[in-house]
This record gives C-alpha cells, structure tokens and sequence, in this order.
C-alpha cells in the first residue's frame, strides 16, 4: 500500500492526458473477448427490425450469413445463436430437427466463419415450445426437470452435429450441464464444449429478448431461474456447473450482478462469462436516442464496468460497433 499524504501524494498526476490515463488503465477492452448475440427467423427473406432494441434484426438465414462475416472481419472472439421457428409444439421439436432453423443457422455459421470466430449455440427449448417455457411440462403445467433434460441431450447432440464449438444450456434445469456432457459425448461430440448459463436470474431485463424471439410464454420462470435476491446461490450453482464439466460459466444479467460477476470470477478456474441482456441494451440505447447519456460513452463505461469485476468474455449485442471502436482508438490517437 502506498504511504504518504498530500500535498506531496497527488493521484490526478496520473489522471493529467489521455495519454497519461491508457497508460496506466487497469482494464482494457478487446473484441475477441466480446460475443455477438443474433436472432435468425425461419422463413425470413430479409432482416427484420425488433421494435424494443433499435439496431437488433431477426435475420433471415441469408443476412445472418454476412453478419457472421463482418463479425469476423472485426475480431469479435464469438457468436451466439438464437432460433425464431416457424412452428412451435409442446416438446419444442424444432429443437432436435436437423433441419430446423437454429440447426441450419449453426451450419450457414460454421461454413461462413467457422475457423476464425467460435460458433456457440443457446440450448434451450423457449423458442421452441408453444408455452413458452424453457423444459416440456408436467400436467399439472410445471417444468418437468428431468424429462426436459432428455430433450436438452438431444438438442445438444443436434447442434454438435451441425458443427457448432459451444453450446449453451440456458434452461436452469438441475443437471443439466451433466446430461449435455453425456450425450455429447456418447455421440463422439467430445470437442464440443459447454458455456453454461450456470447463475441465470429470474429478470425484468430479459422483457425486450422476449420480444425479439417472439416468446409464447405467458407466465414466468421463477421457479427455475434464480431469485434476484440469492449471491450465495449463485455460487452454489457454479460450483454444480463446473463440477457436472462446464467448460465456461456465464453470470447474466450482467449490470445489476457485478457482484457475482466478481465472486465468481474469484472462485471458480474456468473462464466467466457475462451476458449483457436485451433489457441493458435497450435502456442505453432508450436514453441516447433521449439524449440525456453520450451513447458511445455509456456502452463502452458498461462493458468496461463488466469485464473490470472480472468476466473474460461478454455476451453484448454491442460487440460488432464496439470492436469497431476499439480498432480505431488502438492508435491512442
Ligand atoms: C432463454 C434465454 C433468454 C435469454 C437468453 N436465453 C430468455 C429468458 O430466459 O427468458 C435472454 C437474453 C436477453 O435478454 O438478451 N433461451
């Protein structure tokens, strides 16, 4: 710890120019730490605008393809795919079709970019079901845990199939990360790896997402999403994550769990990720189109704020103009 006592200890010495500030930053930003979240609708000939996150599209199969390339060409590290259907059941069959569209997305990806940016897909059954719930249901209506996760080796099993790097179990269910594990493996998948959305919060800021998948669910997920109140059950669940082989866990929300963001990271030796959701983006972006925050500043103090509690990786619908701006202030100039 430093000693001493002004005036002769002056920390805005090292505040005095820009120059003075990159050198002596403790956190820095770099687009292969940040994933690009995308939404590709099943039948769509062209991108189409979400209305609750400007500057978000459902693609079609087609300008996913090039969204995918650009990507690439500014160094973002990976990309996160997500699946509209045309046709949702109760079992979210769509799910395990090789040709359904979150398959077929995997394979346009893989055969785009494969190679170059790390191709994960989200394993869960939400878009899928016509009740909108992340598992299949018992009859009473409840989330049947077990019988969801014979659906989710499936699901696992068919994305690994169609060539993704990661996948992503995002339903909550207990066991889930082990059952994956085992059926990817069974099928010879034992490169596949998994990022599991291990401490996954019960949240108002998934409310645009919803939209943007154009989500049946009419109800909530409180009974397998974590309860905004619970830190130490958050580590519960990581510890359970990484113990049934999570290769990665992920902590989302991320802004309103910088707390978890920094225990996990300080607990566990498997890299954190961070999901900066819909609803963070939206509210950026609601207020710089209002004019009351700097639009660019703000995105950048957030992921900045993310990865300085301590996730290696962010999940960000950001990240494609984000590295774009890292690219450019390289320079320092
Ligand atoms: C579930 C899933 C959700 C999000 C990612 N995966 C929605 C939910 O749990 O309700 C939310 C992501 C976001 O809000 O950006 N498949």
């Amino acid at each position: 710890m430093s000693t001493g006592a002004f005036p002769g200890v002056r920390p805005r010495r090292l505040r005095t120019s820009r120059a003075m500030r990159r050198l002596v930053a403790e956190t820095r930003l770099h687009p292969a730490e940040l994933v690009l979240p995308v939404f590709v609708k099943e039948g769509a000939t062209e991108p189409a605008p979400i209305g609750s996150m400007p500057g978000v599209v459902q693609h079609s199969r087609d300008s996913l393809r090039k969204a995918a390339v650009d990507a690439a060409r500014l160094g973002v590290g990976g990309i996160m795919l997500f699946g509209i259907p045309t046709v949702k059941d109760a079992a979210g069959s769509g799910a395990t079709d090789p040709d359904g569209i979150l398959n077929a997305a995997v394979r346009d990806v893989v055969a785009e970019v494969g190679g170059d940016v790390v191709v994960m897909a989200d394993l869960c059954l939400d878009e899928f079901t016509d009740h909108g719930h992340c598992g299949v249901l018992r009859a009473d209506g409840g989330v049947d845990n077990d019988a969801t996760l014979e659906r989710y080796r499936d699901m696992g099993v068919a994305l690994a199939a169609a060539g993704v790097d990661l996948v992503g179990p995002s339903g909550m269910m207990d066991g889930q990360v082990a059952a994956v594990r085992t059926a990817l493996d069974g099928a010879g998948h034992t490169d596949v790896g998994i990022l599991a959305y291990a401490a996954k919060y019960a949240s108002a800021f998934y409310g645009p997402f919803r939209d943007a998948v154009e989500s049946s669910l009419d109800g909530d997920r409180r009974t397998y999403q974590q309860d905004p109140a619970n830190g130490r059950e958050a580590l519960r669940e990581v510890a359970l994550d990484v113990a049934e082989g999570a290769d990665m866990v992920m902590v989302k929300p991320a802004m309103s769990y910088l707390d978890l963001v920094h225990a996990v990271a300080g607990t566990v030796d498997v890299p954190v990720a961070a999901y900066q959701v819909s609803g963070e983006y939206s509210m950026i972006e609601a207020a710089a189109e209002r004019g009351w925050i700097d639009r660019e500043r703000a995105i950048l103090e957030s992921l900045t704020s993310i990865r300085r509690a301590g996730a290696s990786t962010i999940l960000t619908y950001w990240a494609c103009e984000a590295a774009g701006w890292l690219a450019r202030d390289l320079t320092g100039r």
